[in-house]
This record gives structure tokens, sequence and C-alpha cells, in this order.
């Protein structure tokens, strides 16, 4: 889709042509003053009366009624060169693309360099660029007989620059992959919970593995049985789906060393259990494996990157229902780790698998632990839908971690642990933990819990209950899933040392 070329004015034949704007002069001298004086001056004039704006945000729409060349010029307003980041140029050019997409526009041309400054170079615009086409046009697809649009997509993207081709191609790669996995995290979380069952969830990961080339294992009931994963077995008791952990490897490495486990909750309905959920919060529960989605996302993106690193997926899955065998408050279970849990409330089900899955993730060589949950309502009250939680044992492991996040601008915000925190979720009169402990610091118990179970492995749990999903439409991307940690995920595997 993408074709690099350097700028050659006399070959300039395009539907559209996008070319950024900053705020002060200097800005008008290079490829708009070319254009302004080819059309005897009507752009700056346009821009004198405001037609044309250097504000960031700001998109004009230009007709020029050129014989030949380019038929509209689109003028991006990026405000003021210094305070581009790489964030907020994603932004810049998801709105574009979202303006390119009303319009129908299927050919256009942009010019790179004229969105680049000292801090952003012209590779990491043109990551921006493609990360942020796939994912500002982003749709699920839905399940309408009629559907009131036609699929969108770009059919060609000229991106002119001046800087070596084959490393804006190789930028233009990198970025495609984050914006492509993401939507792929995006459209599991939308995906109904009667359409995306544990079996289902398992079957789109062993596609996953086939495709990158990964060893995999789905273990099944009987399986978990044999093994002892009481927890991840309770939730499921009163499903008729069977649950699945899923398992899958990639190895960058030549030795199985050094591994990073990421392991996702991956609860594909939760109804609260017998401890039900009132119905207006049971609305969008299918999004409770939103921790899943980011890790096979992440998955996805590793399998086209291949960087060199060990990782080790693992995901828990089953819905939490009730029936006549569902597990109950009060009931104790066996976890694998052989710690003992006392059941205070059912809607506390994510802990649980998660805490089946990190044990299963060290027993087979995960050095270093990010789980991934829409774990709890308190984050949200915490620290609202644009914030994940934090919660970690390792200082070393945390601060890369949240580097990651800020190359992405995925915002991650750190909670405490303490001793009594601890002691809270070790306060159960008769088994060895209390899957919850009261009210107060909910999200912090959720982490303190599943902490219990990384032991000394140094562990990040990422609380993204908030961040999954969003009510309102963006520049990148529309309501409903987010995809939220597949890139700072990614971003992390590739430059973890
Ligand atoms: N899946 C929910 C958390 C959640 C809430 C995700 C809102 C997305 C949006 C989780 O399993 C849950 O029910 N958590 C309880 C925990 C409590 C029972 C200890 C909660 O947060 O209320
Ligand atoms: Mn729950
Ligand atoms: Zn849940």
């Amino acid at each position: 889709m993408f074709t690099v070329k350097p700028w050659s004015s006399a070959e300039v034949v395009h539907e559209a042509l996008a070319i950024g704007l900053f705020e002060g002069k200097d800005s008008w001298s290079g490829l708009a003053g070319e254009y302004d004086s080819r059309l005897g001056g009507q752009l700056s004039n346009l821009r004198k009366e405001g037609d044309i704006s250097a504000k960031r945000g700001r998109i004009a729409t230009i007709h020029t009624m050129l014989p030949t060349g380019v038929k509209r010029l689109y003028f991006v307003g990026f405000g003021k060169k210094e305070e581009l980041t790489f964030e907020r140029l994603r932004e810049v050019f998801g709105k574009l693309f979202r303006t390119w997409k009303q319009a129908k526009r299927t050919e256009a041309a942009i010019a790179l360099d004229t969105f680049t400054t000292e801090t952003v170079d012209p590779n990491e615009a043109a990551h921006a660029l493609a990360e942020a086409y796939y994912l500002a046009t982003y749709e699920f697809p839905g399940y309408k007989q009629k559907k009131s649009e036609p699929d969108y997509a770009l059919e060609s993207l000229t991106v002119y620059t001046a800087a070596d081709a084959a490393e804006i191609e190789a930028s233009l790669f990198v970025g495609s992959v984050y914006g492509k996995a993401t939507n792929s995290a995006r459209t599991l979380v939308n995906t109904p919970g009667n359409l995306l069952t544990a079996s289902d969830l398992a079957d789109y990961a062993v596609e996953l593995a086939k495709r990158y080339d990964f060893d995999y294992e789905i273990l099944e009931k009987e399986e978990m049985e044999r093994l002892g994963m009481g927890a991840l077995l309770a939730v499921n008791q009163g499903s008729k789906q069977p649950p699945k952990l899923i398992v899958l490897k990639y190895q960058g490495k030549e030795q199985w060393e050094n591994v990073i486990g990421l392991v996702g909750k991956g609860v594909t309905f939760d109804t609260g259990g017998y401890c039900l959920k009132p119905r207006d919060s049971m609305i969008d529960m299918k999004t409770d494996m939103g921790g899943a989605a980011a890790v096979l996302g992440a998955m996805e993106a590793i399998g086209e990157l291949r960087p060199e690193q060990n990782v080790l997926a693992v995901i828990p899955a089953t819905d939490n229902m009730i029936s006549a065998e569902a597990f109950k408050p009060d009931d104790v279970i066996t976890s694998l780790s052989g710690k003992t849990i006392e059941v205070r409330n059912t809607d506390a089900e994510g802990r649980l698998i998660l805490a089946d899955a990190i044990t299963y993730a060290k027993q087979h060589g995960a050095r270093y632990l990010i789980d991934v949950a829409t774990l709890t309502g308190g984050v949200i009250v915490a620290l609202g839908t644009d914030k994940t939680g934090a919660m970690t044992n390792n200082e070393a492991l945390f601060e890369q971690l949240l580097e990651a996040s800020m190359e992405t601008g995925e915002f991650i915000w750190r909670l405490p642990i303490t001793e009594k925190d601890r002691e809270r979720v070790r306060s159960s009169k008769i088994a060895d933990l209390n899957n919850s402990p009261g009210r107060e610091g909910h999200a912090i118990m959720g982490g303190a819990f599943i902490g219990e179970f990384a032991e000394d492995t140094p562990w990040v749990h990422l609380d993204i209950a908030g961040t999954a999903t969003t009510k309102k439409d963006g520049d990148l991307g529309p309501a409903g899933a987010t995809g939220v940690m597949v890139r700072t995920l990614t971003a992390f595997v590739e430059r973890f040392e």
C-alpha cells in the first residue's frame, strides 16, 4: 500500500497530497510555498483569512483546480514546532486518515518531511504514519445484515521523503505491525461472548502460532485436573464451555533463558458467578478477556518483528457463569502452586485464573512476568479510563515497562503494594489466601493477590479494566475496544534487557 519516493514535482499527480504546517512563517517557505506560487498566491490569502491554519488538529482541504498534478491539498496543522512529539504526530495523522476515510479517498500522498522536526525524525514520523493509519481507520465489522458503509481502505499512499527509502519502508512496516496487531486485539475484545468462547480463543491462538511458527500447547480440562489447577477449574465449574490454558512459545534466542512471561486474563464473559453482577455492570463483560487480547496482539507483533527475545504467553481462558455446579462463596480451593484460597467473592475470578497461569508460566521457564487483566472496577475509580494501573515487586522491571509505555503513549501509573496489603490477602482463617479481603484498595488487593503467586520472580501487574475500552470515538480509533497494551508489551519485549 505504501510507496516511498523522493520528491520530484514533475511526477506528482494525486487525488490528495498532505502537507504539514507549523505555526510561524518559515513553514510556508517549502512545499506549501511552492504550491502557493503555482496558484498565484491564493494559498497565502487563504492562510491570512484563516481557511488554512497551522493550529494543532486543523485540517484544511484545498481544491487546487490545477489541470494536472495534485487535485486536493490537505494542510495539516500541528501547532508549534518545538511542541511536536511522536504521540501528537500520531494523533494528527489519525485525524488526517479519518478525514480521508470520511471523504472516501483511496489514493493519496504525503510530504513526510513537512511532518518532521529535530525531535521527531522521518523514521519516527513514518512509524507514526503507518500506525495511525491502521488505528484511525479501524472498524469492528459487526453483524448487521446490511452494512451502511462499505469497508474502507486506502489503496495507495505515496510517501515523499528525502530520507533513505529502505529505512523509511522499514519504519512503515514496524508502524503497520503495531497498528494491525492492536486492531486484532480490538476485534477479539469487541466480539461477543457467545461467539468467542474459551475454545474460540484457543483456536485463534493456534492459528497465530501456526502463522508465526510458535511452539504452542492448549491445556484441556483433564490436563488441568491432573496438574491440579484448582483455581482456574473453580472459576470454570459453572460453565458449559470447557476451560483452556493457552500457551504460546516464541524463542528468539539460542537458549530458552531469560524468558519473559506474558500472562493475560481471558474471561470470555464475566457474570460475576453467584456473587452475580447487577444487570448494568454485566453489560460489556464480553470485554473481560482484554488482557488475553493484549497478549495475543503482542504475540502477533512479535511474530512479525521477530526480536531476539524469548517469550512465553500464557492465557487462562474461561467464562464465569452460574449453574448447580458453579463454585460458591466460602468454597476453599487449591491452586496449582499448592496455596489454598478461600473464595469470598466469585466475582473476583480474574485473580484466581491468573494465579494458576502465573504458576504455570514460572514452571515453564518464565523469569520475568507481566500480567495484563481487566481486573477491578477499583482501578477505574482510582485512575479513570485513560490510565492503566500498575503494581510490581521489582523496580527495574517496572522502569523498563514504564519506558516502553512512554514511547507508545499508553499511560501507566503505579499503585503501591505494602506489607499490610499482603497481610490482608493472607487474612483467611481457614486457607492460605482470601480472594476478596474487602472494598478498601480494591485494585491493590487484586494485585497483591496475584503477587502471592509471582513470589520472587520479577513481576508487573497491569490492571486495564479502565483502559481496555472507551466510550468515545477518538482520532486513533472508534468507541469500543482500544487494544490497549499491545503496543506497550511489544515495545517492552523489543527493547528488553
Ligand atoms: N471483570 C471485573 C472487573 C471489571 C469491572 C472490568 C469493570 C471492566 C470493567 C472483575 O472480574 C470484577 O468483577 N472485579 C470486582 C472485584 C471484586 C469482587 C473484589 C470489582 O472490581 O468489583
Ligand atoms: Mn468478576
Ligand atoms: Zn472479571
